[in-house]
């Protein structure tokens, strides 16, 4: 693969926003595309709103800040996108949506063209046939909130050519991120172990272990964790985690990997998390309060 120098990002919602942003922040051309008008507003207001608490912190200069957003496009054209030397899909964790987007990519995209996917839990494998470039394929996993987690999981898939691999390490590092390699398998490496403790959390809650609140306390000042898991939960989103958990359940068929009743009838009626003002805690009070 030749070296990348522009970089489009499928999907503006949380994960393709964050991923734009770095990739502005870089020094890539960068173009963010969404389906949504809305989730394009949201995205240009989200970035705007990261870079300036970067640039207030003292830890982005006010011209970088500036020659990022230059750097940014926003559109709802796909061929906008296919020109570009880099595609990362951060769209719905559903492999029809994604499979659709990568074929019809495909046709309007010059061979040199890598494409990768942000997947937390699909099969790497599945998206690099339905690409038709199964060598130029690769997961690139950021992780939550994008701007500032250091990771990203470098996915090798079975067809994935060595030069896609280290062009798309040096492209992680070049964007100030660390690259860890992990294999195709359902999860990857990080999710495989964060998920079954997320969901675990909310089957401590319907056995009434705790409340809300202790639970999130009981992990935050006992081990350590910079968030509880219910407040992660309404930040990774409930509807992303339930879907993460049913395509593991798939793969592993592993109880731990279930997404326990109770998050699914929350996403049923719409409490998506931080995302939709109200998951296991309603974002509409100030301070946030916690599920009864
Ligand atoms: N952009 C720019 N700056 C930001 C920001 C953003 N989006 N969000 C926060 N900041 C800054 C704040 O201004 C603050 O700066 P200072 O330290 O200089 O004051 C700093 O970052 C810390 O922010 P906060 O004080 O608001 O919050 P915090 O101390 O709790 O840190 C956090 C925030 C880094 C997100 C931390 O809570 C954390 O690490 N949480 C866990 C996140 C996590 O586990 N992510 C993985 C999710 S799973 C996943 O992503 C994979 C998947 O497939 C689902
Ligand atoms: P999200 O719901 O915030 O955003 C998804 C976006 O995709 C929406 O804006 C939607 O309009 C858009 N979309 C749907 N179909 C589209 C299409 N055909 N073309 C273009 N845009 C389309 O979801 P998210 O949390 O950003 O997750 C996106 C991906 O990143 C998923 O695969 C998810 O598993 C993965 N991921 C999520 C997290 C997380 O913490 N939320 C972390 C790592 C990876």
């Amino acid at each position: 693969m030749s070296q990348v120098d522009s970089v489009g990002v499928l999907g503006a919602g949380l994960m393709g926003a964050g991923i734009a942003q770095v990739a502005a922040v870089a020094g890539y051309r960068t173009v963010c595309r969404d389906v949504s008008q809305d989730a394009l507003a949201k995205a240009q207001a989200s970035i705007a709103k990261s870079l300036a608490r970067f640039v207030e912190k003292g830890n982005l200069n006010a011209a970088d800040r500036d020659a990022a957003l230059r750097h940014l496009t926003f559109t709802d054209d796909l061929d906008a996108v296919a020109h570009t030397s880099l595609v990362i899909e951060a769209v719905t964790e559903d492999l029809a949506v994604k499979n659709t987007l990568f074929t019809d990519l495909n046709v309007r995209s010059p061979h040199r063209t890598v494409f990768a996917s942000n997947t937390s839990s699909l099969t790497i494998g599945a998206m690099a046939v339905a690409s038709n470039r199964p060598d130029r394929f690769v997961g690139l996993h950021f992780f939550n909130p994008v701007p500032l987690m250091p990771l990203v999981e470098v996915v090798r898939g079975v067809t994935t050519s060595e030069s896609t691999m280290s062009a798309a390490m040096e492209f992680v590092q070049r964007l100030g991120k660390v690259p860890i390699e992990a294999r195709d398998t359902s999860g990857f490496i990080v999710n495989l172990l964060l998920v079954p403790y997320l969901l675990d959390a909310v089957r401590a809650l319907e056995r009434g272990a705790g409340t809300v609140t202790d639970i999130d306390r009981g992990m935050k000042l006992g081990c350590g964790y910079p968030m509880g898991p219910f407040t992660l939960l309404d930040f990774v989103g409930l509807d992303t985690t339930m879907r993460i958990g049913e395509i593991m359940f798939e793969e592993y068929r592993e109880t731990r990997y279930a997404p326990p009743p109770l998050l699914k009838r929350m996403v049923l009626a719409g409490w998506l998390g931080r995302k939709s003002g109200r998951g296991f805690y309603d974002y509409s009070q100030d301070p946030p309060r916690a599920m009864g």
